[in-house]
C-alpha cells in the first residue's frame, strides 16, 4: 500500500495510499480522517439516521461491513452486528470466524442464524433445488433474515456495507438494461415502508479499496477471499469494467454514481414511491408479502427436503472466471 517518496496531502509526512480519484496521496491518519468525513457525509446528506437510532448492521466478514460496524461504533453510535451462516462450504466457516472474533475483540453485540441449522438448507442446495443462480437465492434469504431480525429486535435502521464500487456496478447493470424500478429504488437510504425496517448504505462515498485501507490502518481481520460461487456474476463484471474506465479517467465512477442520485433519482422518486400493491402477512412467517406465503418461506419449503449439496457441484456448473 506504501507509495514511495510521497507525501500526505494534509501533513506532508510520508504517505501510505495514493488516490487518484482525489488527486491525493494521504498518511495513515489522515486516511483515516478521509473516511470519517465521507461516512458522516452520507449519513448527514441522506439523513441515514441519528444518534439515538438502533442500529443493525449486517456483518459478512468481509472487509466493507466490518469496516462498517468500525466506524459506526467508533463514532459513538449504538450499532450492533447481524450475520447470517450461508454453508457456503469453507468461505462461510471462515467469514463467520471473522465476524465472531471482530465482536469478541471488541465486546460488541452479534446476532446470528445460520441457515442450514435454522432453516435446514444452506445456498448450494437452494440454488440446485430452485434452479436459480445462487446469488439470486442468497440474496432473497439475506434480505428477509436481515429485515427480520431488525423488526424482531426492535431496531431502528439496517445498515449494509455497499460501497462505491458496488454501487456503481449495481447502477450500471440497471442502467444498461433500462430497469426503472430499479433504478427508482437504488438510494443510499430506504425509508421503512410496509412493514420493512429503514436500510441505509453509509458507505457509498468510500471505494473498496479505501474501505480495505482503513481495515488495514485500524487492525481488522476481514475475509480477503470473495465468496466463490459469486465468481463469474454479472454484478463483477460491470465492477471490471468501470475500473478500467476509471484508471483512464479518474473520478469517473464517483462522477457517475453521485450525479445520479443527485440529479436522476430525483425525477424517479415519484416511481420509487409506488407501493408495492397490497401486501398482506406471510401465513408462516408473517413477513410482508404479496402471495399467501412470501417468498422466503416458499423457498424454504423447496430446499429443506432437499439433499444437501457440496459447494463444489455448484462451482463446477457455473465455472470461475
Ligand atoms: Fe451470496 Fe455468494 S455470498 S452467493
Ligand atoms: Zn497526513
Ligand atoms: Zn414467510
Amino acid at each position: 500500500m506504501a507509495v514511495s517518496g510521497s507525501k500526505c496531502r494534509s501533513c506532508k509526512e510520508p504517505a501510505v495510499i495514493d488516490l487518484p480519484r482525489h488527486n491525493a496521496n494521504f498518511c495513515a491518519e489522515h486516511l483515516l480522517q478521509l473516511c470519517r468525513r465521507q461516512v458522516t457525509k452520507a449519513i448527514e446528506d441522506y439523513s441515514m439516521f441519528s444518534p439515538d437510532d438502533r442500529i443493525l448492521v449486517a456483518v459478512s466478514g468481509g472487509k466493507d461491513s466490518l469496516a462498517v460496524w468500525d466506524m459506526l461504533v467508533e463514532a459513538g453510535y449504538e450499532a450492533d452486528g447481524f450475520y447470517v451462516g450461508l454453508g457456503i462450504g469453507d468461505y462461510s466457516d471462515e467469514s463467520g470466524r471473522f465476524v465472531h472474533a471482530f465482536a469478541e475483540e471488541r465486546g460488541l453485540t452479534l446476532l446470528s442464524t445460520d441457515l442450514r441449522s435454522d432453516f435446514g438448507y444452506d445456498i448450494p442446495t437452494a440454488a440446485r433445488a430452485s434452479k436459480r443462480v445462487p446469488c439470486s437465492v442468497c440474496g432473497l434469504s439475506k434480505r428477509h433474515l436481515f429485515d427480520k431480525a431488525a423488526i424482531d429486535g426492535g431496531y431502528d435502521v439496517v445498515v449494509t456495507g455497499h460501497n462505491l464500487d458496488d454501487e456503481a456496478a449495481v447502477l450500471l447493470g440497471n442502467v444498461l438494461h433500462w430497469d426503472v424500478d430499479y433504478l427508482a429504488r437504488q438510494l443510499p437510504v430506504l425509508e421503512a415502508r410496509d412493514g420493512f425496517p429503514r436500510k441505509a448504505k453509509p458507505l457509498v462515498r468510500l471505494t473498496e479499496r479505501e474501505t480495505a485501507a482503513w481495515c488495514v490502518i485500524r487492525g481488522i481481520d476481514y475475509l480477503v477471499e470473495e465468496c466463490p460461487i459469486a465468481a463469474g456474476n454479472r454484478h463483477l463484471h460491470h465492477k471490471d469494467v468501470l475500473n478500467a474506465i476509471e484508471k483512464e479517467s479518474p473520478s469517473t465512477k464517483s462522477a457517475f454514481y453521485n450525479n445520479f442520485i443527485e440529479n436522476m433519482a430525483p425525477l424517479l422518486a415519484e416511481h420509487g414511491s409506488v407501493s408495492s400493491g397490497d401486501l398482506q402477512h406471510c401465513t408462516r412467517c408473517g413477513a410482508p408479502t404479496s402471495g399467501e406465503v412470501c417468498a422466503f418461506c416458499r423457498l424454504v419449503a423447496t430446499a429443506s427436503p432437499h439433499e444437501p449439496v457440496p459447494v463444489e457441484l455448484v462451482l463446477g456448473r457455473r465455472g470461475r472466471r
